[in-house]
Order: C-alpha cells, then sequence, then structure tokens
C-alpha cells in the first residue's frame, strides 16, 4: 500500500475509534437520568470559579452595552409546601420566614440600584424581557414586590418588554390579587402568569406538601382572572411521576387544556438517590421510576396529545397554544435561547447573569449565591453579590450556542460542522438528531427527551478538560482584554 493510502486508511480507523469511544460514552449517558441542565446554559455550575471579593465583571471595558438585555429576578429563595423541596425540587428553596423574605427582597431592588451605578451603559440598552422567578416569587409580600418593580421600572426602560411572575396558582389571589395589581400597574408590552401546577390528581398533591397551592377551581379561576386582565397563562406540568400510569398525565395535559393555558410546559421529574430532595430517600418512590425507554414512550405521547390539541412547540419543554399570536407568545423563554443576540443579567440569590463579548469571541457568565444567608453577606460585604464565574472561550462561546439552540430545537449546521461533526454523525445514527433541512439540525422527538445526553455529548471533551484543570488547580481563564 503506497504512504498516502495507509495514512488515509489509519485517519479512517482513527476516525472510527473515535465514534466508537462517542456511541459508548453516548449511551452510558442514555442510561443515567435525563437532567433539565440544559435550562441553565452551558456551562453548569461546577466548574465555574469562586468570584474574588473585589470581583467587579460590570466594569469590563469590552463588555457590550449595544446588545439587548433580559432580566431574570429571584426576589427572594422561599416557598412553604408541607413536604421539604415538594419532595422533588432541584431548585433553590428555602423555608419561608417573613422578616428575612422581607430583608431579601430589599437587598434585591438594592442589587438593581448598584448595578446601576456600575454599569450606567446597561441602562440604555434595550430591554426584552423581565421574569419574577425562582422559589415561590408570588409569595412576595406585596409593598415589596411593589417597591422592586418601581425600582426596576425606574432603574430599566422596560416600555417594549415582556413580564412574567412566577408561583403556585393559590398566591396569584391572596392580598386581593395584590400581585396582578402591580404587573398591571407597569409600563410595559405585555404581562404573564407562570403556574407551577405540577398535576392536578388530589393524592400527589398531598403528596408534595402542595394541597395548599390551589385546586382545579383554583386554577381555573387564576386563568380566567389573568385573562380578564389581557394577561397570557403558562402552567407546568411534571411528568414521569413514579408509578403514575400515562392515562393519569395525560388527564393533567387535557385538563391544562381545557382550563384555556396560553402556554404548557412538560418537564421530565428528575429525581434518583444522589439528588439532595426528600423524595431521593424514599425507596418505594425510588424503586417506582421508569426506566428512560419507558420514560421517552411517556413524553412522546404526552407531546402527540398537546399537538394534537392546538399546540406549537416553542422550545424543548415549552408548548404554546396557535392561536396565541406572536407578540404574546413568551419571549423570555425564546431569547434566552438566542445568546448571540440577547444578554442576560441576573438578580437576587443564585441569579445567573451571562453577558457576551462578541469584540473577543468571549463573554463572562456568573452566579450570584445560592442561599439568602450567603447572598444578604456578599450584599454587604463586596461590591457586587458574585459566588461564581467563568470567561468564555471561543470554544465555550459555540457550546453555549449549540447547548442553547439545541434547546430551540433548531440548529444551525454551519454552526455544528465540522468542529462536531463526529458527535453529530453518531447522534444521527442513535437517532437523536435529523436535518429537516440541509442548513439545519433538530433533535427528533426521542432526542428531545435524551436533550441531556446529547448536550452532555457535544461538551464532554471540554467539560472534562475543565473539571481536570479545577481538580489540579491549574488556570484555565481566558483572560478577556
Ligand atoms: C423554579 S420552579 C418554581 C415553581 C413554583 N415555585 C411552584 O412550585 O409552583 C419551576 C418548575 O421547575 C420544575 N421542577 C422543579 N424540580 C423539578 C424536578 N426535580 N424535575 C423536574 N422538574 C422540576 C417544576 O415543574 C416547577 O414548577
Ligand atoms: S417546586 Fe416550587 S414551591 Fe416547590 S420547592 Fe420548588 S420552587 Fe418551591
Amino acid at each position: 500500500m503506497s504512504d498516502w493510502r495507509s495514512a488515509q486508511t489509519r485517519q479512517a480507523e482513527l476516525a472510527e475509534q473515535r465514534r466508537a469511544t462517542l456511541r459508548h460514552e453516548l449511551s452510558r449517558r442514555m442510561e443515567r437520568p435525563q437532567r433539565h441542565r440544559l435550562l441553565q446554559g452551558y456551562p453548569m455550575a461546577p466548574v465555574l470559579l469562586p468570584a474574588a471579593a473585589g470581583f467587579a465583571p460590570l466594569s469590563n471595558e469590552l463588555i457590550d452595552d449595544t446588545r439587548p438585555l433580559l432580566i431574570g429576578v429571584l426576589p427572594h429563595a422561599a416557598c412553604n409546601p408541607r413536604v421539604r423541596g415538594c419532595g422533588f425540587c432541584t431548585f433553590p428553596h428555602e423555608p419561608f420566614d417573613n422578616d428575612r423574605v422581607r430583608q431579601v427582597v430589599r437587598a434585591v431592588a438594592e442589587e438593581v440600584t448598584r448595578t446601576a451605578t456600575q454599569r450606567p451603559g446597561l441602562l440604555s440598552r434595550r430591554v426584552g424581557a423581565v421574569y419574577f422567578g425562582g422559589g415561590t416569587a408570588n409569595l412576595t409580600p406585596p409593598a415589596e414586590f411593589q417597591r422592586l418593580a418601581d425600582i426596576l421600572e425606574a432603574t430599566f426602560d422596560l416600555s417594549g418588554c415582556e413580564v412574567s411572575l412566577e408561583g403556585v396558582p393559590r398566591y396569584f389571589e391572596i392580598h386581593d390579587g395584590a400581585l396582578l395589581d402591580t404587573l398591571s400597574g407597569m409600563e410595559v408590552r405585555h404581562r404573564r402568569l407562570s403556574l407551577g401546577v405540577q398535576t392536578f390528581d388530589r393524592a400527589w398533591l398531598a403528596r408534595m406538601g402542595r394541597d395548599a397551592f390551589g385546586d382545579v377551581d383554583c386554577v381555573q379561576r387564576v386563568v380566567d382572572g389573568a385573562h380578564g386582565r389581557g394577561m397570557t397563562v403558562s402552567a407546568d406540568l411534571l411528568f414521569n411521576l413514579p408509578g403514575r400510569s400515562l392515562e393519569g398525565s395525560l388527564e393533567d395535559v387535557r385538563l391544562a387544556r381545557d382550563l384555556g393555558f396560553d402556554q404548557i410546559c412538560l418537564y421530565n421529574l428528575v429525581l434518583s438517590v444522589d439528588v439532595d430532595t426528600e423524595w431521593a430517600d424514599d425507596e418505594e418512590l425510588i424503586g417506582g421510576m421508569r426506566g428512560n425507554d419507558s420514560a421517552c414512550e411517556m413524553w412522546l405521547a404526552l407531546r402527540d396529545e398537546l399537538l394534537a390539541s392546538g399546540f406549537v412547540q416553542t422550545t424543548l419543554t415549552n408548548f404554546e397554544h396557535r392561536e396565541v399570536p406572536e407578540p404574546r407568545r413568551f419571549s423570555y423563554g425564546s431569547y434566552g435561547l438566542d445568546p448571540r443576540t440577547w444578554d442576560m443579567l441576573g438578580f437576587g440569590p443564585s441569579a445567573i447573569s451571562t453577558l457576551l463579548v462578541p469584540a473577543v469571541h468571549g463573554g463572562l457568565k456568573w452566579m450570584n449565591p445560592d442561599t439568602s444567608a450567603d447572598y444578604l453577606a456578599a450584599m454587604r460585604e463586596r461590591p457586587h453579590p458574585i459566588a461564581r464565574f467563568f470567561e468564555y472561550t471561543p470554544e465555550d462561546l459555540e457550546l453555549l450556542i449549540l447547548t442553547r439552540h439545541l434547546a430551540r430545537l433548531s440548529i444551525q449546521t454551519s454552526d455544528l460542522e465540522p468542529a462536531y461533526a463526529a458527535q453529530a454523525r453518531v447522534l444521527e445514527e442513535a437517532g437523536l438528531l435529523h436535518r429537516p433541512d440541509p442548513g439545519r439540525v433538530a433533535p427528533t422527538p426521542r432526542g428531545m427527551y435524551f436533550a441531556d445526553s446529547i448536550a452532555g455529548l457535544l461538551a464532554w471533551p471540554r467539560v472534562a478538560e475543565l473539571r481536570r484543570h479545577l481538580e489540579q488547580g491549574t488556570d484555565y481563564r481566558y483572560h478577556m482584554g
């Protein structure tokens, strides 16, 4: 064989070996629980670095103040279900304490004004959407919520934006709907409510300690009340509850549809022994969890039901009714998956910010401290309450864009290839990705269920490298400017 031919054969063998390694890694990932980490954006918290006390990312001169903004506000971290974390919740949550909650909301308002002082350039940015979420945002005391909304409006130009308020159904009704009055009073483009419904099944709600969070009648009142105020309303539903039949989950979906929700979000329950939740210690519940193939069948059936009921799938988890006109569609959700265009600024405990810097094909991500105590301490002791941060290299930026576009169900082929061609081929062979047209790659319906594995495979070598640096204490930072 000529040298040229043997070099070519060798190259083909190496490529096949690499694909075999990728196939092996993919099947390993597909056997594990499929987490909803895509919600957080690449990279995940464990590879972020601790931020030094004086860390002040907003003074970086490369930050581009012409980019539009999304604003996520976590007014506090508290919830009050009767079972810790509703049994399953993997989001930050703390027991409700009125004084503590007031203190935290005031600190969040202070963070907004402090940020504006540190970087006045932010104030001239176009704001596309504001999201009040985290914990149970609609458990915020009305006076504090009004003050926070006033400060946000006085600081940023919100006139063109959508504002969402998240919470449990019943708390939209308390204080005579005072929080809805605040939303209605904001001079914004559109307002929406996001209800954590989880299920309508009373026995399951009781098991979650959520029986005081509102029954079907309460949900119907909140939906009708919101519509009466010109707002749109979405429901979070959990599927794959251990031991629950497909028929039970279909009933949840059909009921949500019949109640008139504009948007329905389907979340695969993340529950395994290694998550820190109440149910993780319950052998019966853990033993009742389906395997991924069976849970994927359930996902496919629920998805079909929503599509047949007039809903359009807009992201991995979001379905919006086709009759909801474009200006009333969920902007924060779709803009948040388009990091090429939108920067993200987060305020409050565990808030995440992502500011990209196209000039250097880089960017910054940072996270505020998770707990109220750490957040309040950081507000007292630091210029900016940042706990962890990450500086994107061009490769990391590619991965952020790829994984966000995966969640919005459409990846440009030119973003995936040639750099990730081997992964793309393996994912296509596994039936998880397909090419709806030559310029685009998208997850198949089965690939949507396994999106966590797809994202994990794409980011695998880079995340392994970042973890090695962290273990060895070597500096992997990409110093912008
Ligand atoms: C930040 S939570 C807030 C919702 C609100 N506090 C409530 O409980 O209604 C947003 C959603 O994440 C979903 N979620 C939380 N933990 C989850 C888990 N372990 N697996 C899947 N989805 C989960 C739930 O559907 C929840 O409504
Ligand atoms: S699901 Fe909602 S109420 Fe329950 S612990 Fe999580 S954030 Fe709190």
